[in-house]
């Protein structure tokens, strides 16, 4: 027993990991810019112009915070800020793919990498679930403003071949309507349904991963720079429309409202620690990581401020539209063309988050399979483009599958769930490291350390507790994902990490006896 825990908690120093990123494969092709731009592209997306709308109206499981959305979104703000200086100042001390898993690793033992590694996994490929969900609602929006030039059959796509079974249950439930008459059922038994928009999606976007970090940041520039202009558009053209009354009575359900707006929100903020996952892949990673993380995080935050200002004044509570609240907005102030527009946005935002999620998923993958957690087969590196080819088709599947079954909020929740753990280990490990590692030369240190990274504990385990009150569905998932995590661990982690020893073990008696 004493073994397997000295194992489980066997750490690998800063400068092991330092030194097999070094032998990476990976091309080291991105700059200050890109970085930001791919944070940028991870952050804003589903949750400012999707999950906004239930954050301020109020879910199945959770009250809405009515116009004090901006008190919600200034708390997972702040929420944020105390992690995003924790990985900046690990990102610039141990600039190696992997994000929160390699730092736990640093710092925690292996289990616990895992862990986070599994964790990460919530965050970055459940949350894309949402991201293509979302993204389906957006486009079958925007194909119904073709409807005198596209087929019939493109523009009123039959519902079970654009949703998952789970939505078109509860919609023929809400309806009444019979659903063998809405989708077809296998064996007579097993309801099918399929959002193909969303496979076709995560298909096109494995192929563009797959054929380089470059060309995909490239890509999502373009998609960064039409969705800003979109956002900004939205703040300027909105904002002749505002009608202060609108924003009364300002806390409807009163704070419960305001922390439950602030849990679901902060998926908006979701991205910014996606940056550290293309250390390797980074010109200047100590001096660029920090710079591109904090950067983002300011810039999104003042958008959203004024995004939910504008939107909150522009709609009254009750009216704010679920699915596309912000071009249902400039509809209510009769601006149809413009909320046409204003789709276009939301789906170039949607496809840059995916793209970057997904990126993220492999690299971090990548760094898994690189300490034995996962078959030496799947790291296999793309002769031609350099980029991890089999993590990355796997990673769409696994997205593809499980949009089979998962819906909009309660995979938005989980990756809230998933998020805020990471969170809590980053702010922990930057306190395990100032005691372990003090002389190590750091490009950026956390001010106020043990302030801050403590107070980071505190808000970011604080609002998930709080929310897990009454999210109950979500709330359950989170421990049994916890649980699997647990289990392939025990069952095939942790004996693939003692073969990685050894050959060790062995060539250290060799030299011995000689
Ligand atoms: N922050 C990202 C989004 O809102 C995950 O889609």
């Amino acid at each position: 027993m004493k073994t397997i825990l000295k194992n489980a908690f066997k750490i690998k120093s800063p400068d092991e990991l330092i030194a097999v990123s070094k032998k990476s494969e990976l091309k080291k092709t991105l700059n200050v810019f890109d970085l930001i731009v791919l944070g940028i592209g991870a952050v804003v997306g589903t949750g400012i112009f999707t999950i906004i709308g239930t954050a301020i109206q109020g879910g199945p499981e959770s009250a809405g915070a009515g116009p004090a959305i901006i008190i919600s979104m200034i708390m997972a703000a702040a929420v944020c800020v105390f992690p995003a200086l924790c990985y900046s100042e690990i990102a610039s001390l141990i600039p190696v793919a992997g994000s929160a898993y390699t730092y736990t690793y640093a710092t925690m033992g292996e289990f616990m990498a895992w862990m986070v590694g599994w964790i990460l996994m919530l965050e970055y490929a459940i949350g894309n679930i949402t991201v293509a969900s979302a993204w389906t609602g957006y486009f079958v929006q925007f194909l119904k403003g073709f409807k005198h030039v596209l087929p019939d059959f493109i523009v009123n796509c039959p519902m079970w071949l654009r949703s998952d079974y789970r939505f078109m249950l509860s919609y023929c439930d809400k309806y009444g309507l019979d659903p063998h008459s809405q989708m077809p059922f296998l064996f007579d038994k097993i309801p099918f349904a399929v959002n193909l928009p969303a496979i076709i999606l995560v298909l096109l976007l494995t192929i563009l991963l797959i054929k380089g970090v470059k060309e995909s940041t490239r890509f999502a520039s373009v998609m960064v720079g039409v969705n800003l202009f979109m956002i900004i558009s939205f703040i300027v053209v909105g904002s002749f429309y505002v009608k202060p009354e609108n924003w009364t009575p300002f806390m409807p359900n009163g704070f419960e409202g305001v922390f439950m707006g602030a849990f679901l929100i902060f998926f908006a903020y979701i991205g910014f620690d996606a940056i550290s996952t293309t250390a390797e892949e980074t010109e200047n990673p100590q001096r660029d990581l920090p710079i591109a993380i904090l950067g983002t995080l300011v810039i999104c935050t003042v958008l959203y401020i004024f995004v939910a200002l504008v939107l909150t004044g522009n709609v009254a509570m009750g009216h704010i539209n679920i699915q596309a609240p912000i071009a249902h907005a400039m509809s209510v102030i009769n601006k149809n063309w413009f909320a046409g527009l204003l789709s276009v946005g939301a789906l170039c935002a949607l496809t840059s988050v995916f793209l970057i999620c997904q990126l993220g998923t492999t690299r971090i993958l990548y760094a898994m399979s690189r300490d034995r957690f996962l078959p030496k087969s799947l790291r296999l590196i793309h002769r031609k483009y350099r980029t991890p080819h089999v993590l990355t088709w796997i990673s769409g599947i696994v997205v593809i599958v499980c949009a089979l079954f998962m819906d909009l909020n309660i995979s938005a929740e989980l990756c809230n769930f998933g998020t805020f753990t990471s969170f809590i280990i980053i702010c922990i490990a930057v306190l395990i490291l100032r005691k372990t590692d003090p002389d190590r030369p750091r490009a950026f240190k956390v001010p106020f350390c043990p302030t801050f990274p403590i107070l980071g504990i505190l808000t970011c385990g604080g609002l998930m507790l709080y929310s897990m009150k009454f999210l109950t569905t979500s709330a359950l998932y989170f421990p049994l994902w916890l649980l699997i995590g647990f289990a392939i661990y025990a069952g095939y982690g942790y004996k693939q990490k003692r073969l990685e020893e050894k050959p060790r073990v062995l060539k250290q008696k060799e030299k011995i006896s000689v």
